[in-house]
């Protein structure tokens, strides 16, 4: 019998390549990571560093031809690469769902709330008409749907968006499934919805006792939703640790970087924020070495030429890539280097550096931001 520590997710050198005429597009490239029941993981990167591809394929969803996939997805003790869309489909609901992005892509708009809702449970729990009716009004008021008798006659298009990402929930939560993905659930919605939705979706996993994956670009929504953070950029894990650990002890200066990019309410007034100077790599043709080096105020000669692998921090589940980490001697060295040298990229984080000075006041404050 496994324990609560057992981890109920294990991924292990999990890779998703597309084949494309001009080349393979490394997706996913080798990120392992393992995830206890009932525990929050929050998958943070910016815009084509993977998150979307790595929950789709461990949920089995990735039905592009070109996909290749390689690794391991153990879940539950069972190893779900190498089974058929058949076989995945069988989990889907039951064991794991995913609330998506977009809530008009992922409902069906000439459906009726009610049905899709219905119909998910029938299908796979085998629930009768009424009981499901009667089940489908209760989730939909535990997602703080007001009036659930009336909205479940809704077509989706007569609700607000809020009100829609929470249909979404409720559908991915109607059958009960054990581990639940949130791909950046809100980022199609205003801020106070945003906040809203993010609080119901903590609420749902902690009564439900749900594993959760948390994808989003923002470090500052996982700052007190997650029980542990993996930072990925181009298709890998650059830092994982517990989110208490990640926002004290930081190691990769790409984490670094998004940090500075959280809008932090509680900064003092005269804080700039910064976009991360350049753009995410070709991942086709990624630089060779470091893939953040283009882009890295700390970068060095080193880290043109040799890929950093992951290495373990002091701290207990820490582990971050990189030849010259925040925070270290080298690190403190490589970046003053820079500096005097006017390295462009570190000319415009120099301003900022302060933001990352006061870890405390940042991690409190980014709960309020989402
Ligand atoms: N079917 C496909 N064929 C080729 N490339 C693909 C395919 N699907 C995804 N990709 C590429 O894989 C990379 C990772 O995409 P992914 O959608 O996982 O990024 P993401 O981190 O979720 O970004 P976002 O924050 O924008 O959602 C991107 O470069 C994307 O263009
Ligand atoms: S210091 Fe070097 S290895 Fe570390 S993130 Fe920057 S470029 Fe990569
Ligand atoms: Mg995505």
């Amino acid at each position: 019998m496994a324990d609560a520590h057992t981890p109920v997710l294990v991924v292990d050198d999990l890779r998703t390549h597309f084949e494309l005429p001009i080349g393979m597009v490394k997706a996913v490239d080798g990120v392992s990571f393992e995830l206890e029941r009932g525990k929050t993981l929050g998958v943070v990167g910016e815009s084509g560093s993977g998150k979307t591809v790595l929950s789709r394929t461990i949920m089995g969803l990735n039905i592009a031809s070109n996909a290749r996939t390689s690794g391991s997805v153990v879940y539950d003790g069972r190893e779900l690469v190498g089974l058929t869309p058949g076989e995945m489909r069988q989990l889907w609901g039951t064991e794991m769902a995913m609330v998506f992005q977009d809530p008009m892509t992922s409902l069906n708009p000439v459906v009726k709330v009610g049905r899709q809702l219905t119909e998910h449970m029938r299908a796979h729990l085998g629930t009768s008409k009424q009981e499901a009716k009667a089940s489908a009004i209760e989730l939909l008021r535990s997602v703080r749907i007001p009036e659930p008798e009336e909205r479940f006659n809704n077509f989706p298009h007569e609700m607000s968006g809020g009100m829609r990402q929470r249909v979404c929930i409720a559908v991915a939560l109607a059958c009960g499934p054990k581990v639940l993905f949130a791909d950046e659930p809100t980022t199609a919605l205003d801020v106070t919805v945003q906040h809203q939705i993010l609080n119901l979706l903590a609420q749902q996993q902690r009564e439900r006792y749900m594993t959760m994956i948390l994808v989003t670009h923002d470090l500052g929504v996982v700052a007190g939703r997650a029980d542990e953070i993996m930072v990925m950029y181009a298709g890998k894990a650059v830092e994982k640790a517990s989110t208490s650990t990640l926002f004290s002890a930081m190691r990769h200066p790409y984490t670094e970087a998004l940090f500075r990019s959280i809008p932090k309410t509680g900064n003092p007034k005269h804080t700039r924020l910064t976009a991360i100077a350049g753009r995410p790599p070709d991942l086709i043709h990624p630089p060779p070495g470091c893939k953040f080096a283009p882009r890295c105020p700390y970068a060095q000669e080193r880290c043109r030429e040799e890929e950093p692998e992951l290495q373990a921090a002091p701290e207990p589940g820490h582990s971050f890539a990189c030849h010259y980490p925040v925070g270290s001697e080298a690190g403190k060295a490589a970046y003053e280097a820079n500096l005097a040298a006017g390295v462009p990229q570190t000319l415009a984080a120099a301003g900022q550096v302060q933001a990352t000075e006061d870890l405390s006041v940042v991690a409190a404050a980014a709960e309020e931001v989402v």
